[in-house]
């Protein structure tokens, strides 16, 4: 009780001196200029530092926004992987077995002007398990075909695999959420000509693919030829570098 009855009569005296003292020495000066300032500016004032925090709090999202997109989509095209699955009818080969699905990993090296493809074993057979390099600066295709842990080299088929750079952008558009739309085989027949000695020449990333593997070069086989193929063992490796897939059919003599 004595202690609440005393504190309110000391904050008062203090302020009491203070007030006496503001007001002795400019006295009229400040009653008239210190009511006008303080109640019209100080909440404009307030609406103007809010206002402007709202700005700049607006511009930092934008701008982050804007940062991070730009950053993100710069960063990509230096080393893509896809992860896609396509499905497809082959109404020429297989009219009866409808849908088909295949499902590959893609590696794509704008920088370096090469791709790669790993195709995983498939759940329906009927195709190998390859990693595939397609090397636009050489030039050249290499299948390195894991069932038979062999390695192929032929010229890299322009009209067949899409370039990295347009390969990328249509990836990019599956990654984005709609599928690659549903598609048709083509089928292509190599046959080996003759055994790789020297892997310098073929460049470093098909040289690492097929490095302590027995390579073969591949010819492209025309189908006046087909009849022979009862004396040929064939392996296929279906992939897909385009808006379809291919089966690389590859025969080597008994
Ligand atoms: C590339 O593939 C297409 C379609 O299979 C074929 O018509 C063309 O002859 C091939 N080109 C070469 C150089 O092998």
């Amino acid at each position: 009780m004595v202690k609440i009855t005393f504190q309110p009569v000391s904050a008062q005296k203090p302020e009491k001196d203070n007030d006496e003292d503001k007001i002795v020495i400019p006295q009229a000066h400040e009653h008239l200029t210190l009511p006008v300032r303080s109640k019209r500016p100080f909440p404009t004032g307030l609406f103007c530092l809010a206002f402007g925090l709202v700005i700049f709090m607006l511009g930092l999202i934008v701008a982050s926004v804007y940062v991070y997109r730009h950053y993100f989509i710069s960063q990509m095209p230096e080393d893509s992987l896809f992860h896609c699955r396509v499905v497809y009818e082959d109404s020429v080969f297989a009219p009866l077995r409808g849908r088909q699905e295949l499902e590959e990993n893609v590696g794509i090296y704008l920088e370096d002007n090469y791709e790669q493809i790993s195709v995983p074993v498939p759940h329906f057979g009927g195709s190998d398990p390859a990693d595939i390099i397609h090397d636009f600066h050489r030039g050249l295709t290499a299948y390195y075909d894991i069932a038979l842990d062999k390695c192929y080299i032929t010229e890299l088929n322009t009209t067949l695999v899409m370039p990295p750079r347009s390969l990328w952008e249509l990836l990019i558009n599956v990654k984005r959420g709609t599928y690659l739309p549903q598609t048709y085989i083509i089928h292509e027949e190599m046959v080996v000509t003759g055994r790789v000695r020297s892997l310098r020449s073929l460049g470093p990333y098909i040289h690492r693919l097929c490095f302590s593997k027995e390579t073969y070069r591949l010819r492209r086989r025309s189908h006046r030829r087909v009849e022979r193929r009862e004396t040929q063992k064939c392996h296929s490796i279906r992939h897909f570098e385009n808006t379809f897939v291919v089966e690389t059919q590859i025969c080597d003599r008994m």
